[in-house]
């Protein structure tokens, strides 16, 4: 709901107020940003207002907007923090300031953005109109309210009024100031195999912290979810904020506290080799920064954001649809295979009740290891003389769909599509471009090359009975030809996605970036399932997932068994182990099925049937994290159904502890259930009260093992 009551604006949440007013010099300001206070204006009560921001009522000639919390900030006036915009005007000089003009409440409209994915589905939307008249500048600011999810979703556009074209620096999407306090921020970093680990800073005064990723692709080293709290805040306690931005390029995160401890959060695209012409007339967009408050710490947080994602974030079929049960080829066979050798996987997984067969790098061109042939998507008859339809008529012959690895925002410099273009590339005149892997990226912001991939790809996919695609994206995006190049690349990403998605509606894509390296909603608007790392081992897992689930849900998270030792890290782990970490994402195999014994072909068999039931769980129900895997020896998860009346738990005991010939017990209490209800075990029929399960909690019994994981599944009687 959006309330306007004098000077003042009220976003209304279920459960928080955002409220916004301007004062006498027309400065859009914050009051407040947290849990729900009444409807007033407050701009009537000068004792309110003094208490507040003591400067507003300083006998000053104008106010130091310094010390004032504002909506989007900009520096050289009386403002000198971290500005929300920062551009050259047309007298070569950075000055602006911003003044509110009018207000406009846009009742249950879908609020969407050429070009950009965004949150879809009716919501009320409050467009504020600031100016800069000497400069011609002016600044839409929009809030999407998502009551239910207590969220904000925020955007500005920014547009040329004046007369000659002005340069922009920086456009962040969402500024937000939060009053005097102590703040802690938690962001996620890592790298190839440590996706998302999570980090955690104490904020001081006079200090301002950035954190970006400008691998050109997101998330590889930052992921764009950050969280502010209150200090000590946990997964149950503590004011918690969260920010993240719908963006799939270089983004940046500033937190910057000034000498009174107020902190300033600002979060958009980075400035980092960004500049941005704007001619009279024209407008910038920026992404939307989602932002959400919970005041019962991180769970709660986590479960907005991944209620909010699965219903207006995820586009496809897909988002809210059973997901095959996948074999992978990539580290059963790696690059060496052909169609007689895939066959076989398949049928050993058709019997233990996979339900897609997914064909990893490899299969194009003369593609036998990495050094060629990315952009040639064409089907190497030498590995597969039947091509890919032949192989597809097999698969589904057997009872088998079929899905496939491409990569084709790549090119390998040894390719015939590098032969016949070199100037697609992505490089600077005269500098041979840096290549990674054996490969270089091709230029998205020139829409012939977007033409050309998305026919590339389509014809691919009409060629055979393709159901499922893995999307990856292999290497950096750096040697930038322009300063604004990389968002650019961001929206030729963007606009092949949309392009591509809506031909082949009914087609799964999943999202991978050497692993988990592009995690991040604008690619969930498209892909409603991401890879999310190369690391399989199910004890680096625990903390991966764990740490990708505080932003994203549990159905955008890819999960594979895989065999060991582990090939990433060389770790043995049991099948049980492997299986019950992958069931918390969505479900597969990569593996050769080959050589396991029928023993564990046969568990192997029952882990497939179990996951397909318990998927629907997964998928839609409440997730809880009991145990978290960065602060002790054990990890526990916990879903449970919207309705109270199914459970599923896992726990992991890292190291083995012995008490007396068995592992010590390890009691939690569980979450999300009804206490007056009666549970019952579904493998053991033991019945437990809701209230027992709750407030005493129950012992989690580990085997005698390191890396043990033991299961719970509960329905309520
Ligand atoms: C990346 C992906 C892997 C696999 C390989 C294939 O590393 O993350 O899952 O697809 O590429 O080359």
């Amino acid at each position: 709901m959006i309330i306007q009551n004098g000077k003042t604006i009220h976003l209304q949440t279920e459960n928080t107020s955002y409220v916004m007013y301007r004062n006498a010099e027309e400065d859009l300001l914050n009051f407040h940003y947290g849990r729900k206070i009444a409807d007033v204006d407050y701009t009537q009560d000068p004792e309110l207002l003094r208490e507040a921001f003591p400067v507003l009522v300083s006998t000053a000639k104008h106010p130091h907007l310094s010390s004032l919390p504002q909506e989007y900030p900009v520096y050289g006036r009386s403002e000198q923090r971290h500005p929300a915009l920062q551009l050259v005007n047309a007298l070569g000089n950075s000055i602006l300031c911003l003044k509110y003009k009018e207000a406009r409440v846009l009742e249950g409209q879908s609020f969407q953005m050429t070009g950009m994915p965004t949150l879809f589905g009716k919501a009320d939307t409050l467009e504020v109109v600031l100016a800069d008249d000497a400069v011609g500048i002016e600044v839409l600011l929009y809030y999407v309210v998502f009551e239910k999810y207590d969220v904000i979703a925020r955007s500005a556009v920014i547009v040329n009024r004046g007369d000659a074209s002005i340069e922009l620096q920086s456009a962040y999407s969402a500024n937000v100031d939060l009053p005097q306090g102590k703040y802690e921020l938690i962001h996620f970093c890592g790298d190839w195999g440590r996706e998302r680990g999570l980090e955690r800073t104490v904020l001081s005064k006079g200090a301002l912290v950035e954190i970006c990723d400008n691998t050109g692709r997101g998330s590889r080293w930052n992921n764009p979810f950050v969280m502010v709290t209150t200090p000590g805040g946990d997964e149950q306690t503590g004011e918690v904020y969260g920010f993240n931005l719908i963006y799939s390029g270089n983004h940046s995160t500033v937190a910057q506290m000034d000498w009174a401890g107020r902190l300033r959060i600002q979060q958009g695209i980075s400035d980092q080799s960004f500049s941005w012409v704007l001619e009279p007339g024209e407008e910038f967009l920026t992404p939307q920064s989602v932002i959400c408050y919970s005041d019962s710490g991180f769970g709660q947080l986590s479960q907005k954001y991944h209620g909010l994602y699965q219903n207006h974030l995820m586009r496809s079929e897909w988002a809210k649809k059973q997901r095959p049960i996948l074999l992978n080829s990539w580290e059963g066979c790696y690059f060496d295979f052909d169609q007689q050798k895939l066959l076989a996987m398949a049928e050993k997984a058709k019997a233990v009740g996979i339900e897609l067969f997914v064909l990893d790098d490899g299969w194009f061109g003369k593609r036998d290891d990495a050094q060629s042939s990315l952009g040639d998507w064409v089907v190497n008859r030498k590995k597969l003389p039947e091509g890919l339809s032949g192989l597809a008529e097999k698969l589904n012959a057997m009872g088998l769909e079929f899905g496939l690895w491409f990569e084709p925002e790549m090119v390998s410099p040894d390719s015939q599509l590098c032969r016949a273009h070199p100037d697609w590339v992505v490089r600077v005149p005269q500098i041979e471009p840096i290549e990674y892997r054996y490969q270089w990226v091709l230029d998205l912001s020139k829409a012939e090359v977007c033409d050309y991939l998305v026919e590339a790809v389509s014809q691919v996919l009409q060629s055979a009975n393709i159901t499922y695609v893995k999307w990856d994206m292999n290497r950096i995006v750096c040697d930038a030809p322009f300063d604004g190049f990389h968002h650019c690349y961001v929206l030729g990403y963007y606009n092949i996605m949309s392009r591509l998605t809506e031909r082949f509606p009914h087609i799964l894509f999943e999202g991978c970036c050497s692993g988990g390296g592009r995690f991040d909603p604008g690619v969930l608007a498209y892909m409603p399932q991401i890879w999310a790392s190369d690391n399989s081992d199910a004890i680096a897992r625990l903390k991966i997932q764990y740490s990708t689930s505080m932003c994203y849900p549990l159905s955008a998270i890819g999960a594979h068994v895989s065999a060991v030792p582990n090939h990433q890290v060389g770790r043995v782990t049991s099948l049980k182990t492997r299986a019950d970490v992958a069931y918390f994402g969505m479900f597969g195999y990569e593996l050769d099925l080959a050589q396991l014994t029928d023993e564990e072909l046969e568990q192997v068999k029952a882990q497939t049937a179990f996951a397909k039931g318990i998927q629907p769980l997964i998928r839609e129900g409440i997730f809880h994290r009991l145990r978290s895997p960065f602060q002790g020896n054990e990890c526990v998860w916990q879903v449970a159904s919207e309705d109270q009346t199914h459970t599923f738990v896992m726990g992991c005991r890292v190291l083995s502890i012995i008490r007396n010939g068995r592992q010590l017990e390890d009691k939690v209490r569980l979450r999300g259930l009804d206490p007056e209800a009666v549970y019952e075990d579904v493998n053991t029929g033991k019945r437990y009260p809701g209230s027992l399960l709750m407030h005493r909690g129950i012992a989690l019994r580990y085997a005698v093992q390191d890396f043990a994981t033991c299961t719970l599944e509960l329905k309520k009687v």
